[in-house]
């Protein structure tokens, strides 16, 4: 039997890389694996970032983040869906894990290596940062864990910290594998520097709950391929972020008429936007209606959240037992 793993920071308004990358494989899982797909709110990641020192910012990101996933089609009532927090045993399997993992190999991870270049002063929860996700995967035995291609070195090191325990203390974890979305590996972000994320803020993003006529002002300003200067100059679409997302949110005639009249220069960028605007309406509004409907009931979405940290600990708990045991607690 597989179990699916995922979880998604709390350090933004979730966008639509992390739809097409991540949530919407989230849904199909859930479909399949009902109870035994396990999706997690991770604020305690969110926390090694200072600009999440801020309460009720914190709480409130964590609040629509768990709307936007109900929006977008993950039942609670189907799933398991909770907030990492809520479930301390994350973090007493993580100490445990942190005592297995080198600090040279943390220290070689691309992601923390971007996110500490940027920083005065690091904070060892980054450098930590991949051993939590470790453990919040290994404490359900997840074995399926869908995410973005950003995650590919960090799941690596899961499995790497899975084999040591069972190694070290005897076969307890199995190995687990991540399943990417082929269309959506690394979606780029609107501002036009390198993958959306939004740790980068809200230049970067198209938020799946931005209100459309804010999505349109930074597609408008989006970049296009720069070699393009003027309207009569053929185009690449190839290099062109704007054509990456004709391919998630466009039928495929749009995408063949674009590609092939931008290269013959017959489609300028403006109206090559406003086809991708028609399909970006399309996708967004009814989540967006969605997500209205569930605003309107917050204390729904905090009882699922409650009731979601239950159903999470009743899996963690023997997990937990098993691990405390072998280690000599
Ligand atoms: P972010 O980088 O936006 O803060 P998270 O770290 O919360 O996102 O990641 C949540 C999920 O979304 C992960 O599975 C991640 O791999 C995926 N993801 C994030 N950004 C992208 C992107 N630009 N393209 C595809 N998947 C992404
Ligand atoms: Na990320």
């Amino acid at each position: 039997m597989s179990r699916v793993f995922s979880g998604i920071q709390p350090t933004g308004q979730p966008h639509i890389g992390n739809y097409f990358g991540a949530m919407r494989n989230y849904v199909s899982l859930g479909e399949q694996y009902g109870k035994n797909s396990i999706y997690c709110v991770v604020d305690l990641h969110a926390l090694t970032n200072p600009a999440a020192f801020d309460p009720r910012l914190l709480a409130q990101r964590t609040f629509e983040m768990a709307l936007a996933n109900f929006a977008v089609g993950l039942d609670p009532s189907k799933v398991v869906f909770f907030v990492q927090s809520h479930v301390p045993e994350h973090q007493e399997l993580s100490w445990i894990f942190t005592n297995l993992t080198p600090v040279g190999e943390l220290e070689r991870m691309t992601q923390y290596k971007d996110k500490a270049g940027q920083l005065e002063s690091v904070p060892a929860g980054l450098l930590m940062y991949p051993v939590l996700m470790a453990a919040d995967i290994l404490l359900y035995k997840a074995d399926t864990v869908p995410v973005g291609e950003d995650q590919t070195q960090h799941i690596e090191l899961t499995r790497e910290i899975a084999r040591r325990f069972n190694h070290t203390f005897g076969e307890t974890f199995p190995e687990p594998k991540a399943v990417y979305n082929k269309d959506a590996l690394r979606i780029p972000g609107v501002d036009g520097h390198g993958k959306m994320s939004k740790s980068k803020g809200e230049n970067s993003t198209l938020g799946l709950l931005e209100p459309l006529d804010a999505v349109w002002q930074k597609l408008r300003a989006a970049p296009t391929d720069p070699a393009r200067v003027r309207r009569t100059d053929p185009g690449n679409p190839d290099v062109c972020l704007i054509f990456d997302y004709h391919k998630l949110f466009s039928d495929l005639p749009i995408i063949e008429m674009v590609n092939v009249e931008c290269r013959r220069a017959g489609i300028g960028c403006v109206d090559c936007k406003k086809k991708l605007m028609e399909g970006v309406t399309v996708a967004l509004s009814p989540i967006q209606e969605r997500a209205a409907e569930l605003a309107q009931h917050p204390d729904d979405i905090r009882d699922a959240l409650a009731q979601g940290a239950k159903e999470a600990r009743a899996i963690a708990a023997p997990v937990m037992a098993e691990v405390r045991e072998k280690v000599g607690f």
